[in-house]
């Protein structure tokens, strides 16, 4: 029997896993797709759903996808590690004894390919079993670029075979999922859920982690600000897989970035850096906000939100983000955006960098003196796009 094996944190679990699975299906000449959940995933930190839930709704998936006619099974071969961390090797292994007599191929999407060197023994996992890869679109040069991937990891790693499938991914995430159950607006993602899976997701409240925060936000803030941070936070989330930015970091610093805007600058002069001018105190004011409303500690997201207007120099992944995220929100509109959305949507370093040049570009138009930062920014984003060879 020829099976493809789909692993994911499936949290939740989604219409794109369903493309992916009947197109391997077809594409490969699969008899069945193995859906296989991890248990805990090594590289995914902060909050994921617990493993019963994640099952309960792979399970409704498996209905959906009947009645649609694709026929999926669920392995928990993972939960058998419970509760040490989940690694493909040791999973990889333990299905190839489990599936003796069948043949495997391990399917995976581009963004798990791109980062496959940093996965726990990856030439154990490289020689295990075929890993077929679908493209996920933007960062990973379309089929070509990953094709070109697949090639260097055979070429890398004794007996893999690693080849790309054609494009299937509708850029469906789950992240998006989240974003939208978590803003009381799961409707809005009711075409990216089978209808059970929805069902489920709302009857049992699930990504409401934040609705406090959400609702805090809402009261503090005139309407367009606030809407300007769900937009903010939309395109944050949509785009932390790019950076690999954790769903709770993306979230909740993009959402929360403007929230010290209406009341700033609310220290003395002295508290800011010299020559800060008035409408770009509030990214200091916002660390404040952040600590004593809203008991966020996470010093990556603070200094995010400290620096979302000038940018810095070395910003983190998510410090990134939010820069971006705050400039390129659907809600945006001036000219050149479709560019910058275009270069941010593949690298968040040449994201960055676009985005300095334009601004300095629109601030001498109005003879305007930008924000030491954000020259600096400038320079430093320069030189890693002109080292990158973009
Ligand atoms: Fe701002
Ligand atoms: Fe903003």
């Amino acid at each position: 029997m020829k099976s493809g094996v789909l692993g994911g944190t499936f949290d939740p679990v989604h219409v794109d896993h369903l493309y992916v699975a009947e197109k391997a299906r077809l594409e490969l000449g699969l008899d069945r797709v193995l859906l296989l959940p991890a248990a805990l995933p090594p590289h995914k930190s902060g909050s994921v759903s617990d493993y019963p839930t994640r099952l309960a709704m792979l399970r409704e998936f498996v209905r959906d996808a009947a009645d649609r006619g694709v026929c999926l099974e669920i392995d928990e071969t993972e939960s058998e590690f419970r509760p040490c961390p989940s690694y493909a090797y040791r999973t990889l292994e333990r299905l190839k004894e489990k599936y003796a007599s069948d043949s495997l191929t391990y399917i995976i999407g581009s963004d798990s390919l791109f980062k496959f060197g940093e996965w726990k023994y990856p030439e154990r996992v490289a020689a295990s079993m075929p890993v077929c890869v679908y493209p996920r679109g933007g960062a990973d040069g379309g089929e070509d670029g990953v094709a070109k991937e697949c090639a260097d990891m055979n070429a890398r790693y004794p007996g893999a075979r690693f080849f790309a499938m054609g494009a299937v991914s509708r850029g469906v995430s789950s992240s998006l999922i989240r974003f939208f159950a978590e803003t009381d607006r799961l409707e809005l993602a009711s075409d990216m859920l089978t209808p059970s899976v929805y069902a489920y997701i709302k009857k049992n409240g699930l990504y409401r982690g934040y609705a406090a925060m959400v609702e805090k936000l809402k009261n503090d803030l005139p309407e367009g600000l606030f809407r300007h941070s769900l937009n903010t936070a939309e395109w944050a989330v949509e785009h932390a897989w790019l950076g690999g930015v954790p769903f709770d970091r993306a979230f909740t610093a993009a959402l929360l970035h403007d929230s010290a805007k209406p009341f700033s600058p609310v220290s003395a002069k002295d508290a800011y850096p010299e020559g800060t001018a008035d409408a770009v105190k509030h990214q200091y004011d916002a660390v404040t906000v952040l600590k004593t409303e809203y008991g966020i500690t996470d010093p990556e997201v603070l200094d995010a939100v400290k620096y979302h207007t000038t940018a810095r120099p070395d910003m983190s992944r998510t410090g990134k983000l939010v820069f971006l995220a705050d400039k390129l929100e659907k809600g945006r509109n001036y000219d050149g955006i479709d560019r910058l959305r275009r270069i941010a949507s593949k690298s968040l370093d040449d994201g960055v960098a676009a985005v300095l040049e334009h601004t300095l570009g629109y601030l001498h138009s109005r003879k305007e003196t930008p924000d030491e930062l954000t020259l600096s920014s400038y320079e430093w984003y320069n030189n890693i796009r002109r080292q990158n060879g973009s």
